[in-house]
C-alpha cells in the first residue's frame, strides 16, 4: 500500500520506490543533514508552524537556509497527508547538504539541498494501549553537545533503543552528568509532589513541540509546571513519568529499570493531560488548528 504513495523530491511528486538520492549525497555519507516528523490526524498536518520553526533553526544551526518557504512546505505536507484522506500520519521531512563529485568534510560553495518528504500512514489512537503505559530503562547520554539541532546523526540514539528492546523496554532515558535529559527520541516529565517537571532548553536536547504543547496546557489549564533539571534520583522516586512526541503523543511510563513508577500504572495528571491533548487534536479534525495562531 504504501510503495503506491508519492513522495516529494527536490520539486517532483513520484512513487516513493523511485524518489532516489545519489550515493554521494552528504547526508548519508556525513549525516550532514536535519528532519523534521510533522503528526497529520485525520489528514490534517499538526503544529505545522512550530515544525517549520524548528526546521529553520536546525538549519541554520547547520548554517544552510531554508530551500523552501513556509506556504511551499505547507503545501507539500497538504499535497502528500492527501494521499490518505481521514487518516492519522507521520510526515517525514529531511533537507540534505546534497551530493558533489568529491568526497570531501569541507561545506562546498555554493550548496545544492536535497529535500525529500514522505507520509506514512500510522494505526488510529488506541486510548486501551495508551492506558497501559510503556517501560523505560536509564542509559548514559553518548550524544553529542548539539542535541537540539534535529540532525539525522542518529546513532547513538539507535544504539540506545537497541539496548532498551533487549532490556524488554520500549525507550530509554537518557541520563548526562547525573540529569536525565530525554528519550532517545522524546522528551521527559516528571510528575513529583504535584508539580510538572520537564528539563530546561538547552543544547542537550530538542525543544520537541509536543512538549511546548504540554507547557502550553498546562499553563492554561493552571496545572504547576517548572523548566527544572531532573537528577537521575529524582526521576526514580517520581510519582508520574511521561515521555512525550509527534508519534508518541503523551505516553505514561509505568515502569523505570524494572520497577514500577508510582502505582505502577498512568498517574492523574496523565489521565488530565491526556484529555486536553486528546481534545487538541480533535478541534483540528473539526477545521480548527490547536493553539497555532
Ligand atoms: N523524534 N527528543 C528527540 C531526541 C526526538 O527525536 C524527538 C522526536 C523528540 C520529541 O519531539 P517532538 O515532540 O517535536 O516530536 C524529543 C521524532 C518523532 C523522530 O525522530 O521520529
Amino acid at each position: 500500500m504504501s510503495d503506491e504513495l508519492l513522495a516529494y523530491l527536490n520539486g517532483e511528486y513520484l512513487p516513493r520506490d523511485q524518489a532516489c538520492v545519489p550515493i554521494t549525497d552528504r547526508g548519508l555519507l556525513f549525516g550532514d543533514s536535519v528532519y523534521e516528523v510533522i503528526p497529520a490526524y485525520g489528514g490534517l498536518p499538526f503544529r505545522v508552524r512550530h515544525h517549520l520553526n524548528r526546521l529553520d533553526r536546525s538549519l541554520a544551526a547547520i548554517r544552510m537556509h531554508n530551500p523552501l518557504a513556509h506556504r511551499q512546505w505547507q503545501a507539500i505536507f497538504e499535497r502528500l497527508a492527501q494521499q490518505l484522506p481521514g487518516q492519522d500520519q507521520s510526515i517525514y521531512l529531511q533537507v540534505t547538504r546534497g551530493a558533489y563529485p568529491v568526497r570531501n568534510h569541507v561545506i562546498p560553495d555554493p550548496v545544492v539541498p536535497n529535500v525529500l518528504a514522505f507520509t506514512s500512514a500510522n494505526p488510529p489512537r488506541d486510548f486501551a494501549k495508551a492506558q497501559r503505559g510503556i517501560k523505560v530503562i536509564t542509559l548514559e547520554d553518548i550524544r553529542w553537545h548539539r542535541c537540539d539541532i534535529k540532525a539525522t546523526t542518529l546513532l547513538a540514539n539507535v544504539l540506545a533503543r537497541a539496548q532498551a528492546s533487549e532490556e524488554g523496554a520500549d525507550e530509554a532515558i537518557l541520563i548526562r552528568d547525573g540529569a536525565a535529559m530525554e528519550g532517545t527520541a522524546s522528551n521527559l516529565f516528571i510528575v513529583s509532589n504535584g508539580l510538572l517537571i520537564t528539563p530546561p532548553d538547552s543544547a542537550e536536547l530538542l525543544p520537541g513541540i509536543t512538549r511546548d504543547l504540554v507547557l502550553e496546557l498546562a499553563g492554561e489549564s493552571g496545572v504547576p509546571f517548572a523548566q527544572a533539571a531532573i537528577g537521575a534520583a529524582e526521576l526514580e522516586t517520581a510519582d508520574e513519568v511521561w515521555l512525550t512526541s509527534s508519534t508518541r503523543e503523551i505516553a505514561a511510563v509505568v515502569e523505570l529499570n524494572g520497577r514500577p513508577v508510582g502505582s505502577g500504572a498512568p498517574g492523574e495528571l496523565w489521565y488530565r493531560m491526556d484529555a486536553l491533548f486528546q481534545a487538541c487534536k480533535e478541534r483540528l479534525r473539526s477545521g480548527a488548528e490547536c493553539h497555532d495562531d
